[in-house]
């Protein structure tokens, strides 16, 4: 059975109704979770989570069965959640949260812990993906009619997420994110000794740098995103144990060190390999996917954005193990916010 194939999960009609109950008492919180601070409070949200689905999520966390999850069958009112916004900036940050981002903050903190760059949607924990208008051909969540090219979630920095969260709320046509894993590709020892070497370069996506110049020019986070662009450390592609590897890649933001041709090789191996072995995970309206971000990558296929109030639109996540291995690039008493 592939790796890469999802594990999934079909809410029932008495967990949804618990799931929904324990949300009564966060729907009026303030901060919401769109912010940072929801999390030092509602730390323990999971708790409220039905026991199978903690026990199916820490079976996920503890044992990496798989490169994915899907959690099918939360409910989406779609007249109440509204049309799909325009523009992420449109989403109000504070106001009353939607029962589909609180859902999702449960599941995150039954994960780990929920976190944010201060360089994204202006350093939101959930963030919207849609497609907007003038980003159709760009490498990040806001394009459409190009591939989204197979990425580990922000693969250049040290403290990139170990699991990468997915709501849908509306994807009437069916889009497909798609799936790798590092576990199903076969190449030889050759190629992996290469790539567990220090040869690769991964600079940051455009989307780190193009919003917070666009919108905070003056960001101090601004000046060490175009360090990391600039001067990115070299890094080995794939890590852990040789059985059971993870991998760090984001290949249309990659070069290897010294113009090496050899490591470049092992590197066109290995994507050649992922593509291989990809796979379709559809995020319907009322799914949530979560996808292991040590272990696999992801992409989108490409789609016709139509721009009335019905493309698709999925709410994101990203939440660590470890928020220690990320205490150099946050602000004491804020390590939920990295920049
Ligand atoms: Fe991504």
């Amino acid at each position: 059975m592939y790796h890469g194939l999802p594990l999934e999960y079909v809410l029932s009609a008495a967990e949804t109704e618990q799931i929904q109950e324990a949300l009564a008492g966060l729907r009026d919180s303030s901060p919401t979770p769109a912010q940072p601070a929801f999390y030092d409070r509602h730390w323990d949200a999971a708790a409220h989570l039905p026991p199978r689905l903690r026990g199916f999520l820490e079976h996920f966390r503890r044992t990496e069965p798989a490169a994915a999850l899907v959690i099918h069958g939360f409910p989406v009112d779609d007249a109440a959640v509204g049309a799909t916004p325009a523009h992420w900036a449109d989403v109000p940050v504070d106001g009353p949260p939607l029962d589909q981002e609180l859902f999702l903050a449960m599941v995150g903190t039954a994960l780990g812990d929920p976190f944010t760059f201060s360089t994204l949607q202006l350093g939101r924990v959930v963030q919207n993906l849609l497609p907007i208008r003038g980003d159709e051909l760009r490498q990040s969540g806001h394009g459409s009619e190009c591939l989204l090219e197979f990425h580990t979630e922000d693969g250049f920095h040290p403290g990139r997420c170990d699991y990468l969260l997915l709501f849908g709320m509306r994807n009437d046509e069916r889009v497909p994110t798609i799936v790798a894993s590092v576990r199903d590709v076969k190449i030889s020892d050759e190629t992996a000794d290469l790539l567990r070497t220090p040869r690769f370069l991964i600079r940051p996506d455009d989307e780190h740098v193009r919003q917070l110049q666009e919108r905070h020019p003056g960001h101090p986070a601004l000046a060490g995103m175009l360090r990391m662009q600039s001067d990115p450390e070299p890094v080995p592609v794939l890590s852990g144990d040789r059985e059971r590897p993870y991998l760090r890649v984001d290949y249309p933001f990659m070069t290897c060190a010294g113009q090496d041709g050899a490591a470049q090789r092992a590197l066109d191996e290995l994507m050649e390999e992922l593509e291989r072995v990809q796979l379709d995970v559809v995020v319907d309206q009322g799914s949530l996917a979560v996808v292991d971000n040590y272990v696999a990558v992801h992409g989108r296929r490409p789609f016709r954005a139509a721009h009335d109030g019905r493309d698709r639109w999925l709410k994101r996540m990203i939440v660590s193990r470890d928020l220690r291995k990320t205490t150099p690039h946050a602000s004491p008493g804020a390590a939920r916010v990295l920049f």
